[in-house]
C-alpha cells in the first residue's frame, strides 16, 4: 500500500470550493481503500475537512503548545481537532525564514503531543549543481532530528518527505530512480544515528508529481508514496493519481 498525501497549499480560496474539493476526495478516498490517503488543507479548512471523515495533516504548527504567540497554530490544537500528521520543514516554509533549529523545535512539538510529523527535506538547484546534495541533505536530517533522539525512539512513525526544490512547483521532476537512490542514503543518515525501526520510517517523494509521472515514482521499493502539491487541487488530476495509486 502507497501513500498519497495531498498539500493544497494556500488553495482553494473559498470555503465552498474547499468543500467541493473535501467531498471529491471523500468519494475517490471510498473508491480507492488501497491507499493511504492524507490530506492537508490550509488550517482555516481543517476543521471542515474532518466533517469529510479524511486522514489530516497540517501543513505546519508552531512549537510552543500554549500562549502568547499571536498567528501560530499549536500541535496541542491539532491533537485536539483530530488531526494526525503535521508537514515539517516545506522548502516553501523554509524560504520563508524557516531555520532548521525551528524546525527541530517543531519535531520535538509534535513528537512530544503525539503527532506524527512528515519532515520535508531537499536541496536547491544550486547545491545540486555543486555536487552537495547529500551533504545539505545530512545537514537538514541531523539538525532536525539529533536533538529530538529521545522523543524520535518513541514515535510511532516518521515520514521523511524528500523535495528537491528545484522540482517543487516547477514541472521539473526528479527522475524516480535519483530520487529513489538519494532516499536510500536518507535513510542510511537516520538508521545510523537512530535505532529506529525501518517500518516506522516512511519515505516520500515531492516535487511536480502528477497522473503522468506517479506510476514511475510508485514503482520504486524505496518510495513510500508522494506528496503531490499542484496536482492536488485539479480534480481530473486527483481522480487519476489516486486511481494508479491504489493498483499498488
Ligand atoms: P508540487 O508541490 O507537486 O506542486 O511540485 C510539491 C510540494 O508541495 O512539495
Amino acid at each position: 500500500m502507497k501513500t498519497i498525501i495531498a498539500n493544497f497549499k494556500m488553495n482553494p480560496s473559498s470555503i465552498e470550493e474547499a468543500k467541493q474539493l473535501l467531498e471529491l476526495y471523500k468519494q475517490e478516498g471510498k473508491k480507492n481503500q488501497n491507499v493511504d490517503l492524507i490530506v492537508a488543507p490550509p488550517f482555516l479548512y481543517l476543521s471542515i475537512a474532518k466533517q469529510f471523515n479524511l486522514e489530516l495533516a497540517a501543513q505546519n504548527c508552531f512549537y510552543e503548545d500554549q500562549g502568547a504567540f499571536t498567528g501560530e497554530i499549536s500541535p496541542l490544537m491539532l491533537k485536539d481537532l483530530g488531526v494526525h500528521y503535521v508537514i515539517i520543514g516545506h522548502s516553501e516554509r523554509r524560504q520563508l525564514g524557516e531555520t532548521n533549529e525551528m524546525i527541530s523545535k517543531k519535531i520535538q512539538a509534535v513528537l512530544r503531543n503525539h503527532l506524527i510529523p512528515i519532515l520535508c527535506v531537499g536541496e536547491t538547484q544550486q547545491e545540486r549543481k555543486e555536487g552537495k546534495t547529500q551533504e545539505v541533505l545530512k545537514i537538514q536530517l541531523e539538525q532536525a532530528l539529533l536533538p529530538n533522539k529521545d522523543y524520535l525512539l518513541q514515535a510511532e512513525k516518521i515520514f521523511i518527505a524528500y523535495e528537491p526544490v528545484w522540482a517543487i512547483g516547477t514541472g521539473d521532476f526528479c527522475d524516480p530512480r535519483e530520487a529513489s537512490e538519494t532516499m536510500e542514503f536518507i535513510k542510511n543518515v537516520i538508521v545510523s544515528h537512530f535505532d529506529i525501526r525501518i517500518s516506522n520510517l516512511i519515505m516520500i517523494y515531492g516535487g511536480s508529481v502528477d497522473s503522468k509521472n506517479i506510476d514511475n515514482f510508485l514503482k520504486q521499493v524505496e518510495i513510500n508514496g508522494v506528496l503531490v502539491g499542484g496536482a492536488s487541487i485539479k480534480k481530473e488530476e486527483l481522480v487519476k493519481i489516486l486511481a494508479i495509486a491504489n493498483s499498488y
